[in-house]
């Protein structure tokens, strides 16, 4: 992992257990009355948006200030980008202030890439249209691991709208990596075409999903959709909506929200003791902690073998 998180595939299982690890460590930190950390002390985070976003927006402006980073948050309502600024001028603008890392969300695939290739900062993907949400998957997983421990042999279904969803495509990768077997279900429509080549199984209807011990349930993504891709949001909640009679009481359920209620998921699943969706929004500060952490402060043990020394501060975290 060398300067940015564009896609799960930058990472190794090992990076990716060490960056849960840190996450648990964090999590300590943040049971505390004081929850900040001094290791990003006089370094410039910068919160690049582009697209709508409450948990991770909120959750990566979190991690940086408990990690006492300086932090800028520039969306693009209200920017210049409302004025045409093109991505690369503002890229440019904003690397006036020497920024450490930069968190970008774009509706656009390949958006991150490019910021990482403009700017000196270390970039961080938090969703580049229907391609990837690298730390949403590396959130759920930690969820998940706390939950259930080891996550080796899992079975996990991914439900819904996957053609649409970074999410999907980000967790098929985390999931299979952590030793999960994965299986994405959803009308013909909405399954993108090769997935399989992701490294999953394909389904297409909810028959089955007995076998799952975690159900992912995706958002139904209208504002992607050019087209109609499904003949009514209620013909789909008919056929793939998870409700009370298609989830086993030992299934475990999980979604990155915002959920639309009644529609990929009923209310009684929703607030079941089953579903892991609030503490997939807790566990998004302490991830993104650890993932800043890891790009700036942490060195990686390939950059100790080069003789590579972290930035700085690459000590446990210690109370401000
Ligand atoms: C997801 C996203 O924006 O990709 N939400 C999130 O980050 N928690 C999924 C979604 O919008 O459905």
């Amino acid at each position: 992992m060398r300067g940015q998180l564009i896609s799960i595939d930058d990472l190794t299982r090992g990076d990716i257990e060490r960056i849960l690890g840190r996450a648990e460590s964090f999590a300590e930190v943040s049971g505390r009355e004081i929850k900040k950390v001094p290791t990003l002390r006089g370094r410039t985070v910068i919160n690049l948006f582009y697209e709508a976003s409450t948990r991770t927006s909120s959750s990566f402006e979190l991690a940086a200030k408990r990690l006492s980073a300086d932090l800028l948050n520039v969306k693009a309502q209200g920017s210049a980008v409302d004025k045409g600024e093109s991505l690369k001028d503002t890229v440019q603008t904003l690397s006036a202030y020497d920024p450490a890392a930069i968190v970008i969300r774009s509706p656009h695939v390949g958006a991150a890439q490019l910021v990482a290739r403009w700017s000196a900062a270390a970039v961080i993907n938090a969703g580049d249209g229907k391609r990837e949400h690298p730390t949403q998957a590396l959130l759920d997983l930690y969820t998940l691991r706390r939950r259930v421990g080891s996550l080796e042999g899992l079975k996990v279904w991914i439900v819904g709208d996957v053609l649409h969803s970074r999410v999907a495509r980000s967790n098929i990768l985390a999931f299979s990596r952590m030793g999960c077997e994965v299986t994405v279900c959803g009308p013909p429509t909405l399954i993108p075409r090769e997935v399989e080549t992701l490294g999953c199984q394909v389904r297409y209807s909810l028959e089955g999903m007995g076998e799952a011990h975690v159900v992912y349930a995706l958002r139904m993504q209208l504002e992607r959709m050019r087209g109609s891709f499904v003949p009514s949001l209620r013909e789909y909640a008919a056929r793939f909506q998870i409700d009370g009679r298609r989830l086993s009481p030992q299934q475990l359920l999980m979604h990155p929200g915002p959920v639309n209620r009644g529609v990929e998921l009923a209310a009684e699943v929703i607030d079941s003791p089953q579903a892991l969706i609030e503490q997939q929004v807790e566990s998004g500060v302490v991830v993104r902690m650890a993932v800043l952490y890891e790009l700036l402060a942490g060195g990686s043990p390939g950059d100790a073998a080069r003789g590579v020394q972290p930035a700085e501060a690459a000590t446990e975290p210690q109370p401000a």
